[in-house]
């Protein structure tokens, strides 16, 4: 267990200072800062380098962009460094306009399709109806795969998928049947957490303090609709209420990849319990229960990468809030023990840490290259069938 020591804020300052200064220096807001010769950010980290066994053929990567409907490139997208990963590698590439119309048949030039999914609803639509296609009919190997994305920015969906694997949650209640939900309010403990199936940083995430709120919440709810921050979407016709954890006091994430961890914790702003997008990040060793947890989570939901968000209750410990297979990467430490960043290793049930310091993005591409040339180039509906 941690405390935010002053050692500990000391860093996430300095750190601060360091991305104030790097924007400052390039004259440029914080949602502009790689482009094709400015590479000081990505070289801030070093470089992942694959054993590719000889004779192996290299796949030939459609790399699809992330932000595409931002004019610039922001500091936190994925492609640059996967990007690096692939040149750094003799892995060959080339970026895949993904959201144009002949994206079909673009496809063809490629074995294996790479895709940081962003996690606004129109960019989850797209992924999934085109993940289905390219897996299922054309064959491609994707990253997503199509099991990958099809719960990733959705509550609903992840819920039943976690409550179906036995994974400990809070206690949620989904239902799109009036009746039932107004039954539900009867007998629930107030307050409630309400959420929106979609959303990130908190937003969407609402108290509901007694039946008279939550019956007005859902009056507006099957009555046209509520409206959302995403402004062509209103919550309407379901609702996705949890008990309230209230002794909760951080949100932890717990990045699982292969056999490497990864984690932090975030916590709310003083008066609100909402950790997620308070931007009070804070580095330190994981607890081992939260790691096994990530872990079983990871196994039951089979994806190759996956951020298990986690909130600790009283009496049943660590419960899984959250899970999604892409997340805000900043400065590229995801994990910092005494002040070094790295990672634990699985070896042998045993979790020790190592000191690297690498961007995520690049170990995600090597792990699932390395499986790729272990497992064959099948993709991953094909093997799941054949399991
Ligand atoms: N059932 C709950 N009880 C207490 N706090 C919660 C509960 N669910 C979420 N929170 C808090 O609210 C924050 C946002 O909720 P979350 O479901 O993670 O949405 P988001 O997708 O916006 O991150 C979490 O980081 C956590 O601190
Ligand atoms: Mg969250």
């Amino acid at each position: 267990m941690i405390g935010i020591s002053s050692k500990r804020i000391k860093r996430a300052l300095l750190r601060f200072q360091f991305f104030k200064f790097l924007r400052k220096k390039m004259g440029r807001s914080n949602m502009d800062l790689l482009s094709g010769d400015d590479k000081r950010l990505l070289d801030r980290m070093d470089p992942v380098i694959m054993e590719w066994p000889d004779g192996w053929k290299r796949p030939k990567i459609g790399l699809v962009k992330d932000f595409p409907r931002e004019k610039t490139v922001p500091y936190t997208a994925y492609w640059p460094k996967y990007e690096r990963f692939l040149k750094n590698n003799s892995i060959p590439y080339e970026i895949y306009n993904i959201h144009t119309s002949d994206w079909l048949k673009e496809s063809n030039r490629f074995d294996m399709i790479i895709w940081r999914v962003n996690s606004d609803p129109i960019s989850m639509d797209e992924a999934r109806e085109k993940i289905f296609a390219l897996e299922v009919y054309k064959g491609k190997d994707c990253f997503p795969s199509l099991n990958e994305i099809w719960s990733n920015e959705d509550k609903v969906k992840a819920s039943y998928l976690l409550s179906m694997k036995e994974i400990p949650t809070p206690e949620t209640f989904i239902s799109y049947d009036l009746e039932e939900i107004k039954e539900y309010l009867k007998k629930c403990n107030y307050p409630i957490v309400t959420k929106i199936r979609t959303g990130s940083g908190s937003k969407g995430v609402e108290l509901l303090r007694s039946r008279k709120e939550a019956l007005s919440f859902v009056d507006e709810v099957f009555n046209g609709g509520r409206n959302t921050y995403w402004p062509h979407q209103k919550q309407i016709g379901y609702v996705y209420f949890q008990e309230f954890i209230k002794d909760s006091l951080y949100d932890l994430r717990v990045i699982v990849l292969k056999d490497k961890f990864f984690g932090y914790r975030r916590y709310p702003k003083e008066g609100d319990f909402r950790a997620s997008g308070a931007g009070n990040m804070v580095h330190g060793p994981i607890p081992e229960e939260a790691l096994r947890i990530a872990e079983r989570t990871r196994d039951a939901l089979d994806k190759r990468i996956i951020a298990v968000d986690l909130i600790k209750d009283r009496k049943r410990g660590f419960l899984v809030n959250e899970v999604s297979c892409f997340f805000r990467v900043d400065d590229g430490i995801e994990l910092e023990i005494d002040g070094f960043s790295g990672y634990y290793q699985k070896v042998c049930a045993e979790f020790s840490f190592i000191k690297a310091n690498h961007w995520i993005q690049e170990l995600t591409l090597c792990e699932i290259l390395s499986d790729r040339n272990v497992h064959g180039t099948e993709n991953t509906i094909i093997r799941r069938c054949l399991k």
